[in-house]
């Protein structure tokens, strides 16, 4: 369920017409509506009462500092992949020590900063890396908490490019080498081996995959503490799917009693990561329409958003819906493609989706695009990345600004080789 309604015929978030915001700060923009964050939030938290729970909100899905601070309120805690996404973090208000940091490429850097902000949690995917980490943890004499992640190649039944739990994925600790690691890493100076980790992929529509590498964790975490781990946490990942279109994913009241099926009584801590169940429905993208092409077989709507805004159809031929703005008041609909401007068939939104009569200056809005839409953008084809925008009942702020060509131009430079070329307000 989300906040984005038909109120008096106007596709509002909230209590916030989406054409209002439109008309005062231009379009394309992104729109997050603060009721669903909560509710989302709120949902999932509930659905585990009564476990001991740690839920790390996974920064990737949506990094915006005001949507972080909204679940920053609400107590969350973070789950991170990089030194910039920690900044993120802490910039809108959550503290390190509910922190993990996740991801397979970890320089010693990045530990050594993590490691400097009090992190919570780091989950290691090799035995490389423990190495380093060791190494790095060690010269300061600190110990790391670590969680080593496995790899339980068990298949999540969801796109190839957003699987990650199977053997040929680049991530965690294949199965048949997890125990060798642990024993390996008991013995390394400046970690502290607290538990286990394990993601198997985005967007699971389906209970059994979960199931299934979870029993396989639990069985893994009875064998390890017969060994004499002293395992406290158990990270369970993220994943959970959202209905993007005929798509019907577990609830999270279903997800939670499976894992107190599984995994009640493990003795431990249980931490989450979710990310797109939190921030996707709770997100819009709103664009214009710029001409209604008839081409000769079909009909093209174009758009003033583009594949650089939204890049998920063109990498996972996801499906997001594209709704009027203004509500239609016939129920006639006819096959259209939407596209943007950008120069390559690849930026291509829906093909032949039937839609409602519009015509150029219209507006629409993509619905389900609060994870892994502004995130995701880039400037190509010197485009603007567009502003984006929360509300809170009737309030509204920008809560990122346009990122504009003035501001892509200051980042660059001409060499002196060129001089002769160089455009004056470059030079000095
Ligand atoms: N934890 C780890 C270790 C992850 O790799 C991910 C997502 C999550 C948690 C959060 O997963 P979620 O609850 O959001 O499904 N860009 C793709 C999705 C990439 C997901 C990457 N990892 C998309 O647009 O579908």
């Amino acid at each position: 369920m989300d906040h984005f309604t038909y109120i008096d015929g106007q596709l509002s978030a909230e209590d916030v017409p989406l054409k209002a915001l439109a008309e005062a700060y231009g379009t394309p923009f992104y729109c997050y509506s603060t009721a669903t964050l909560v509710r989302h939030y709120t949902v999932f938290a509930d659905a585990l009462a009564g476990l001991d729970t740690q839920i790390h909100y996974a920064v990737k899905a949506n990094a915006n500092i005001a949507v972080l601070s909204t679940l920053a309120s609400l107590g969350a805690g973070a789950d991170i992949v990089s030194l910039g996404e920690l900044k993120l973090t802490l910039a809108a208000g959550i503290p390190a020590s509910k922190t993990v940091f996740s991801g397979v490429g970890k320089t010693a850097d990045e530990m050594r900063g993590a490691l400097e902000a009090g992190i919570h949690q780091l989950n290691v995917e090799s035995l490389e890396e423990l190495a380093v980490l060791s190494e790095v943890a060690s010269g300061m004499g600190v110990i790391a908490p670590v969680a080593i992640r496995v790899n339980p190649d068990v298949d999540a039944k969801t796109h190839k490019k957003i699987t990650t739990g199977l053997s040929e994925n680049k991530f965690g600790i294949a199965w048949a080498q997890a125990e060798d690691v642990f024993d390996k890493a008991r013995s390394m100076p400046g970690i502290d081996v607290v538990g286990v980790a394990v993601h198997i992929g985005s967007q699971l529509t389906d209970l059994a995959p979960y199931r299934a590498a979870y029993t396989k964790v639990r069985d893994l975490v009875a064998r390890l503490r017969t060994q004499g781990f002293d395992i406290r946490v158990v990270d369970l990942g993220g994943g959970l799917g959202i209905p993007y279109e005929a798509e019907n994913p577990p609830s999270p009241a279903e997800y939670g009693a499976m894992v107190k099926e599984v995994m009640g009584d493990i003795g431990c801590s249980l931490a989450f990561e979710p990310g797109r169940m939190i921030v996707g429905n709770a997100g819009v993208l709103v664009t214009r329409v710029v001409y209604v092409k008839k081409g000769l077989d079909r009909t093209f709507l174009i758009l003033d958003a583009a594949m650089n805004d939204l890049i998920r159809p063109a990498m996972y031929d996801a499906y997001h819906a594209v709704v009027a703005v203004d509500e239609p008041k016939s129920d006639v609909r006819a096959p259209v493609d939407i596209v943007g401007p950008v120069c390559e068939s690849g930026d291509t939104f829906a093909r032949q989706r039937d839609m409602p009569a519009l015509q150029a200056g219209d507006l629409v809005a993509f619905r389900s695009a609060g994870a892994y839409g502004a995130v995701m953008s880039s400037t190509y084809n010197g485009r603007d990345l567009v502003p984006e925008i929360l509300v809170n009942g009737a309030a509204y702020a920008v809560v990122a600004e346009r990122y504009t060509i003035d501001d892509m131009i200051k980042r660059q430079r001409i060499p002196d080789w060129l001089d002769n070329a160089t455009p004056k307000e470059a030079t000095g």
